[in-house]
């Protein structure tokens, strides 16, 4: 030995012994402490604010955040940090944690690749890496730890194949494995020579994996939950397997191209093999393009049978009455397939029924009565199918209705009066049938509950609006266009405060347009064309604030317009056919000139007028708070509690007396948007600060003050450059109101549908870039933020944008706090108290047209929601239709009408985006070809955030990533090709 190798390791010796006279450290607990270290090194995102106290040198590592020791306190043996936004890399000294079991890191924001160094961690049972941004392939070492039982590496951006040595080395101790929501390729390395004795859980859904299920995965015995949904496999459904797998209770097979047995032409041995899985529970198949019949050895399944995905196949026949025995069901979807036949009366006997889909398929007959008996029944969707006769009486039994779907069928008869016992709808649709007789009085009655809405056209209905419909004052779209309605429009619907789109053109109203409805506040589109109103357009309509869409043609409206107001935008299309209508709208006949003096006298009016009209709003404003302050709506315990949330806010004071000087008064020329709890205005500050104020509307009762205090804990917990960011709060029991910076270039909704030029003035890399930026905003909030938050509400005017155009997520006010579970999970559990406020007040989370499909039924908002309305705006922006008015005019969602035209002929919607937002040509550009990439990979991903299943959407990372690679393809197309920017 050396002098210089003997100096070096005493001086070692030194360093080590050091420590022990301050602490309990020895060797073995200071390797664990430079492992450690190692590890936060690797940590860039302010490792100080998460990890505190393992920078603070005096602490034992067993007393660090996140750190667990053996009893001797010598060895860390569990390090969990899940979600506590790191970001960096994996150090690859981790591996010295020699006794470590379990490592957490889940739901961060990790990079780089998984070291394989981490199999030298030979006691690893757990290991957990969930949520991240990790790159490149699995580690074959992982596979090699002996002791691992449970494995997550979900949700990441691996790639490559799953090495074999994860499913095929002989000692394997793996119960659990969920490598889901990558882009791994390959087969699935289960040959048939391996054994995963111990699997319980296998996860690998959302992958690009092919190839048939393993056969040996019928060595798994115990196998309980096997998803692989969303792959590209092929082979037929694994009836062999299933055989073997008598415990399996999950079993998703849906978006695999798997077929049925017999060359696609029989599922009877797949349904015979699962007469085994005594625990069965979900069955999903959906999306297969599976042929053959539904075996009616269905009825032969495990009672725990519960819930049945058939939807988007090719199954045809009639649907077996066996399906009764499953006294257990919840949930049955077979819609899209061939079906027909008559719908079976049996399914009565399943009691415990909750949704019914058997929408789009060939059933004929009439619909059974018995269906009234399923008392849990909450959806009820029998839409385009060929059914006869009248709606069953005894629907009326069905109080826990929410949605009933029959139209584009044959029904004809009358609506049962009955009908008004469903006090808990919230959409009825019966468009598109031969339905005839009066909209009986009783029945809209019992509907004030309606609050998505009401479509009864397309039908031979007859007789006056009942003025009942005044009372459904929650729903948001009326339809009774093309029918035979006759009367007057009743006033009094002026009182359905919360109508946005009403149509009731085609028929036979008479009289005069009521005042009330241009006051509605937030009507935007109104059809009356095609009867025979008459009298003047009130003014009421043209100072709308909210109306973008009107149609008066073919009537006998007469008077005057100018093109003021609401009116701005509108063309000669929406009064054609008024014979008596003259002004200013290009096309229509000019109005007899008014004499100068007539001019001057109304200046002179309108002077004496406006004055007094502003006192008496302010006037107005305060009393009306007032008596709601005397009515005790909130009382002195919320005053404190609001005034705490301001001083938690810790923003500037701005006195109630600043915010009347700056907006005016808050007159309405400041009024530069409204929601449905209130409006929002603009206003400079002394000093010349414009600012934007939204003013809760004290009308709405308890649910402004729940919604105030939810933007509040939401605005608190938010710091990113794409969310908005609160100047301060007003709160008084009378005022309550949100100040935030000005947004100088508007919303989204402003330039997606600009009153002047014809199309969108954005370009679009100007659009891809603020798609990236709602994006980030969301993933924030998704996976960054202390408290997860769920927007619920994203949409085009809820995306405002600044100077250089940069996209800032607003409107927080029905946003959800949410904790615990995994995304999986999404039922997230809401941690402010106010979560049962959504019922009640009958406020579903999101606005129309953007609401996932599964919030409709029960589910609790989740991120996977807000992907869903983040699809709906991709969608939209690409093919410049409103979802709402696809709904109406097509009757399907923009999803269903986007990816019908997907699998159809997508070229004209692409021709057409790229018409609108493609820039000229110059050298450096791209040919029209890279343009419609773009576009189609736009509109893909758009599709896939809007798939019903919320497990199948990606998520936010996921997204934000994909759109950003967009981004920084438009930005330098030079660098990239374009198969970088592939999903
Ligand atoms: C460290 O943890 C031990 C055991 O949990 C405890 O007794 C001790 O007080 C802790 N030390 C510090 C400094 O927190
Ligand atoms: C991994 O962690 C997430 C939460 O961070 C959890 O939902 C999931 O169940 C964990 N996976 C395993 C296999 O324990």
């Amino acid at each position: 030995m050396s002098f210089c190798t003997f100096a070096r390791s005493s001086f070692l010796c030194l360093v080590i012994l050091f420590p022990v006279v301050y602490g309990e450290d020895n060797a073995r607990s200071l390797n664990d402490r430079a492992a450690l270290l190692s590890f936060m090194s690797g940590i860039d995102s302010d490792p100080e604010k998460v990890l505190g106290s393992w920078s603070s040198s005096g602490l034992h590592i067993c007393n660090w955040t996140g750190v667990t020791c053996n009893s001797a306190r010598d060895q860390v043996v569990k390090l969990d940090l899940g979600r506590r936004s790191l970001e960096g890399t994996i150090s690859v000294e981790l591996s010295n944690l020699s006794s470590l079991s379990v490592l957490d890191l889940s739901e961060n924001f990790f990079r780089g690749s998984i070291p394989a160094e981490l199999g030298a961690l030979s006691m690893l049972t757990h290991l957990n890496l969930t949520y991240n941004v990790l790159e490149g392939n699995i580690p074959a070492e992982i596979g090699f730890l002996s002791h691992l039982e449970y494995l997550d590496l979900s949700s990441n951006r691996l790639v490559g194949q799953i090495p074999e040595s994860l499913f095929c080395n002989g000692s394997s101790s793996l119960s659990n494995i969920d490598l889901s929501e990558n882009s791994l390729t390959g087969k699935i390395p289960l040959w048939n020579h391996c054994k995963l004795i111990g699997l319980k859980r296998l996860q690998l859904w959302s992958n690009w994996l092919v190839g048939p299920i393993p056969q040996a995965l019928a060595n798994s015995t115990k196998l309980k939950w096997l998803d692989v949904t969303s792959n590209s496999l092929s082979g037929e459904l694994p009836a062999a397997t299933v055989d073997k797998t008598p415990q399996l209770q999950y079993l998703y097979l849906s978006y695999t191209n798997l077929i049925s047995q017999n060359g696609n032409t029989d599922l009877e041995p797949f349904f015979v093999s699962l007469v085994n899985c005594s625990n069965l529970q979900t069955l999903e198949l959906a999306g297969n393009n599976l042929g053959g019949q539904l075996p009616s050895v269905i009825g032969n399944l495990s009672t725990t049978f519960a819930v049945l995905h058939l939807e988007e196949n090719l199954l045809s026949g009639s649907i077996p009455p066996s399906i009764s025995n499953l006294v257990n069901f919840t949930f049955l979807n077979l819609s899209s397939n061939l079906f027909n036949g008559s719908i079976p009366p049996e399914l009565s006997r399943i009691g415990g029924l909750e949704r019914i889909c058997l929408s789009n398929n060939s059933l004929t007959g009439e619909i059974p009565s018995a269906l009234g008996n399923i008392s849990h029944l909450g959806l009820l969707d029998l839409s385009r199918n060929k059914l006869l006769g009248s709606i069953p009486d005894s629907f009326s039994n069905l109080s826990q209705l929410r949605r009933l779907m029959l139209y584009e069928n044959n029904l004809s008869g009358t609506i049962p009066p009955s009908l008004g016992k469903c006090t808990n709808l919230e959409i009825l649709d019966l468009s598109h049938n031969k339905i005839s007789g009066m909209i009986p009085i009783e029945v809209v009655a019992g509907w004030s509950s309606l609050t998505l809405y009401l479509n009864l056209s397309s039908n031979l209905l007859q007789g006056p609006l009942p003025l009942e419909l005044s009372k459904m004052n929650m729903i948001l779209a009326i339809d009774l266009s093309s029918n035979n309605l006759s009367g007057a429009i009743p006033p009094q619907l002026g009182s359905c405060i919360a109508l946005e789109y009403l149509n009731l053109s085609g028929n036979s109203l008479q009289g005069p347009l009521p005042l009330p409805i241009g006051r509605l506040f937030y009507l935007r589109v109104l059809d009356l064309s095609s009867n025979h109103l008459v009298g003047e357009i009130p003014e009421s309509l043209q100072a709308s604030p909210t109306l973008t869409e009107l149609n008066l043609s073919f009537n006998n409206f007469s008077g005057s317009i100018t093109k003021d107001g609401a009116f701005a935008t509108l063309t000669i299309d929406s009064f054609q056919g008024n014979s008596g209508l003259c002004g200013s709208i290009p096309g229509m006949t000019t109005c007899w000139k008014k004499r100068k003096h007539h001019l001057v006298i109304l200046q002179i009016l309108l002077l004496l007028f406006l004055t007094p009209t502003l006192c008496f709003f302010v006037y107005r404003l305060r009393n009306k708070s007032k008596r709601r302050h005397l009515a005790a709506s909130f009382g002195a315990g919320e005053l404190s509690k609001d005034e705490q949330e301001r001083k938690q806010l810790e923003y500037p004071r701005i006195s109630y007396q600043q915010l009347i000087e700056a907006t005016n008064g808050f007159n309405s020329s400041s009024l530069i948007g409204s929601g449905r709890l209130g409006h929002v205005y603009k206003g400079t500050l002394k000093g010349n600060r414009r600012i934007a104020v939204k003013v809760f509307d004290p009308g709405m009762g308890v649910e402004i003050c729940t919604s105030f205090k939810r933007e509040c804990q939401v605005l608190k917990r938010t710091r990113h450059r794409n969310l908005i960011r609160v100047i301060t709060a007003c709160s008084s029991p009378e005022f309550k109101a949100l100040v935030f910076p000005l947004m100088p270039n508007g919303s989204l909704e402003t330039h997606l549908y600009p009153s002047h030029s014809s199309g969108p003035n954005l370009s679009l890399a100007q659009l891809v870039s603020i798609c990236s930026d709602v994006a980030e905003g969301v993933a924030y909030l998704h996976h960054h933020c202390p408290v997860r938050v769920v927007h619920c509400d994203l949409k085009p005017s809820n995306i405002l944008l600044d100077e250089d155009m940069t996209a800032l997520v607003t409107d927080f006010g029905i946003a959800r706090l949410v904790k615990g579970g995994g995304e999986d999970e999404a039922i997230t559990r809401t941690i402010d108290s106010l979560s049962t406020m959504d019922s009640t007040a009958g406020l579903l989370y999101g606005s129309f047209g953007y609401i996932a499909p599964e919030y409709g039924m029960g589910k609790r908002s989740s991120t996977k929601g807000d992907i869903y309305s983040f699809g709906v705006l991709i969608l939209e922006i690409l093919t410049g239709k409103r979802p709402t008015d696809v709904m109406f005019h097509q009757g399907s969602s923009l999803h269903e009408w986007v990816k019908r035209r997907y699998s159809d002929d997508l070229e004209p919607i692409m021709e057409e985006a790229l018409l609108r937002f493609a820039p000229p040509p110059t050298p450096r550009n791209h040919s029209s070809n890279a343009w419609k990439q773009i576009i189609l990979e736009l509109i893909e991903l758009g599709l896939i955030c809007t798939q019903n299943s919320p497990s199948m959407r990606p998520s936010t990372l996921d997204v934000a990533l994909e759109i950003d690679r967009l981004k920084q393809y438009l930005a330098n197309p030079t660098t990239l090709t374009l198969e970088d920017v592939s999903c």
